[in-house]
């Protein structure tokens, strides 16, 4: 198989240049930054963010960006470069078999949903559509259907039509009891269908039609569904032409914006807002607009989706919605220009920040005052915009009663402050891998970080030049205290046995997203070939030296143990 250039691959997402030394540098895809610290490296077909500190090869690139499984990420490559797929397991044809059979029953079932509201099992669905005035256009747009207020109407059904119960079961569309029966998942509730990009019926949320809990019921994650990766209606949302995407609570107020015009809405899926969903979201749009509930969990809501949301890339604005609960009775209350007013002037995220800042003091003493100040400093420095800082300093200013100057030169003070520390961080990341010895990622800890700064040492010569492997003698993947460099170093020595290249990329590639990141950033500093054979020996040596030491220590311990027994002090 022809292989996919990362140069050319990470090009569709990220404009490279300023090349400096053997790297292409970019703005991050994966984080918000103004300086480009995203490098590839086409020698080694591998990218590093210096910043975010993600890396790996192409595979994992479009894993990344792309939401998608190694598979899938295959696939969309060989795609991509206009190639047929290599010839794909039993197992995995019977998967991809499996997956097609549940998308056509998810399907059929919406569509019986969808006729249900226009038989007598779906009148008290309709009723209650009238009742919070969906209109029948808005209906079809979203196929909203009925589940009959019964046990085993879809069963029934489905059953009739040629589906087994285990199909049912796996679409999430029914549940076995106790009998050992099955009966239907939705019953008497407001039926949305949850349609991925593609156009496929993953799943459903159902609206209770009477007071019963749970309110809203959602399909459980199935082969096909998977609630955190997805987002209601982007399907539709995807398609409009404003410039950015609303993000809201419910499903009602996804439809209601819909209808009122605001085609860009999308909610998630029954769970607070994922990192998978963000990025879904900076794949079609660079802004989000936040318009949660007004109420207290709302606003909590609000501000973690920020946290998730600005990492992503997105620009952040934050709705808020005086005098109604959520977008839904917002609408009804004063009408879709009023709704397009909210979102012409949307708070800008700054502005949301400073003032839940500002409620969290008393601003009636000097203490208080000061504390907001502190804060609002903060998140004013953080803002790359200079005519945001300048306008929201000001505003700062004239709410703790100082000059605005004295605000700019705090704001400016702490930039400072940032930008040196930034600095510093870089270059020691880059000329000093000692003092980084302890990887960011918290899914990689180093126990023996002296043993694991020469493991990382081993492993980045050996990646340099390969050939290396014959200087390093007994060592085994087993003397690693690192387990993650130990794999590394095993399939290094296994690839290199049986004759087969030796790529960061196709090292990466087997590893987790976190060890292909830090992999990629240990490979990001230089090495020194010109006295490879004796820092090898170096390495090694040092790596054995921890070991005994380590044994040393549980000698030590074991000698102790038993004088204190002996002197009768307890084990
Ligand atoms: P809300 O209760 O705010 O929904 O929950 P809503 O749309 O305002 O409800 P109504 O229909 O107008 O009264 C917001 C979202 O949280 C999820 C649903 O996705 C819902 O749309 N949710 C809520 C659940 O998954 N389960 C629940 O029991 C409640
Ligand atoms: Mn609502």
């Amino acid at each position: 198989m022809a292989r996919s250039d990362i140069v050319d691959v990470v090009s569709d997402y990220v404009q490279l240049s300023k090349r400096s030394g053997a790297n292409l540098f970019g703005l991050c895809p994966f984080h918000s930054e103004k300086t480009p610290s995203f490098s590839v490296r086409q020698d080694k077909q591998t990218y590093h963010c210096f910043g975010c500190g993600k890396g790996g090869g192409v595979i994992n690139f479009i894993m990344e960006i792309e939401n998608l499984s190694y598979r899938d990420a295959i696939e969309f490559l060989a795609r991509r470069a206009g190639m047929q797929m290599p010839a794909e397991s039993d197992e995995e044809r019977q998967l991809r078999g499996r997956r097609a059979k549940l998308l056509e029953l998810n399907r059929a079932a919406a569509m019986w949903f969808f006729e249900n509201l226009s038989k007598p099992e779906g009148a008290a669905a309709l009723e209650y559509i009238r009742e919070r005035r969906l209109l029948p256009k808005t209906v079809k747009r979203f196929g909203l259907g009925a589940a009959p207020n019964s046990w085993e109407s879809l069963v029934d059904e489905m059953r009739r039509r040629g589906y087994a119960d285990q199909d049912l079961i796996d679409a999430g569309l029914a549940k076995r009891g106790k009998s050992g029966g099955i009966y239907d998942s939705f019953r008497n509730r407001l039926i949305f269908p949850v349609i991925d990009v593609r156009g496929s019926v993953i799943g459903f949320s159902g609206r209770i039609l009477n007071g019963e809990e749970p309110k809203y019921l959602n399909t459980s994650d199935t082969m096909v569904f998977q609630k955190s990766r997805n987002l209601f209606a982007l399907n539709l949302a995807k398609k409009t032409k404003r410039d950015m995407l609303i993000l809201v609570e419910g499903n009602v107020d996804v439809v209601m914006l819909h209808q009122a015009g605001f085609d860009c809405a999308v909610a998630s899926l029954g769970t607070s807002l994922t990192p998978e969903q963000a990025r879904l979201m900076k794949q079609y749009k660079d802004t989000v607009v936040i318009a949660y509930d007004s109420d207290g969990a709302g606003v909590k809501a609000a501000q973690r989706a920020i946290g998730l949301l600005e990492p992503a890339g997105l620009q952040v604005r934050v709705l808020r919605m005086e005098g109604a609960k959520d977008p839904d009775e917002f609408i009804k209350a004063k009408g879709p220009e009023a709704f397009e007013l909210l979102l012409e002037r949307s708070a800008n995220h700054v502005e949301y920040r400073i003032l839940a800042a500002k409620a969290k003091y008393d601003m009636d003493t000097d203490d208080g005052r000061l504390g907001f100040l502190r804060e609002a400093t903060q998140i004013l420095a953080e803002n790359p915009s200079p005519v945001e800082r300048e306008l929201y300093a000001g505003r700062v200013a004239e709410m703790i009663g100082v000059s605005a100057d004295a605000v700019k030169s705090e704001v400016r003070r702490e930039g400072r402050y940032r930008a040196a520390a930034e600095k510093k961080k870089r270059e020691r990341a880059v000329m000093r891998p000692e003092v980084s010895a302890q990887p960011v990622s918290k899914s990689i800890r180093y126990e023996n970080v002296a043993s694991a700064t020469a493991e990382e040492g081993v492993v980045s010569l050996l990646m340099a030049d390969p050939q290396l492997v014959i200087f390093t003698g007994e060592l085994t993947p087993e003397e690693f205290t690192s387990p993650f460099l130990g794999r590394v170093f095993a399939k290094i020595k296994e690839r290199w046995n049986a004759g087969a290249a030796i790529t960061p990329a196709v090292i990466a590639s087997g590893l987790e997203p976190d060890e292909a990141s830090h992999l990629t950033g240990m490979l990001q500093r230089p090495v020194n070939l010109g006295q490879a054979r004796e820092a090898m020996a170096d390495y090694i040596d040092k790596i054995k030296t921890e070991k005994l030491k380590e044994s040393g220590q549980r000698d030590l311990l074991a000698v102790r143990e038993k004088y204190q027994k002996k002197k009768g002090l307890g084990g």
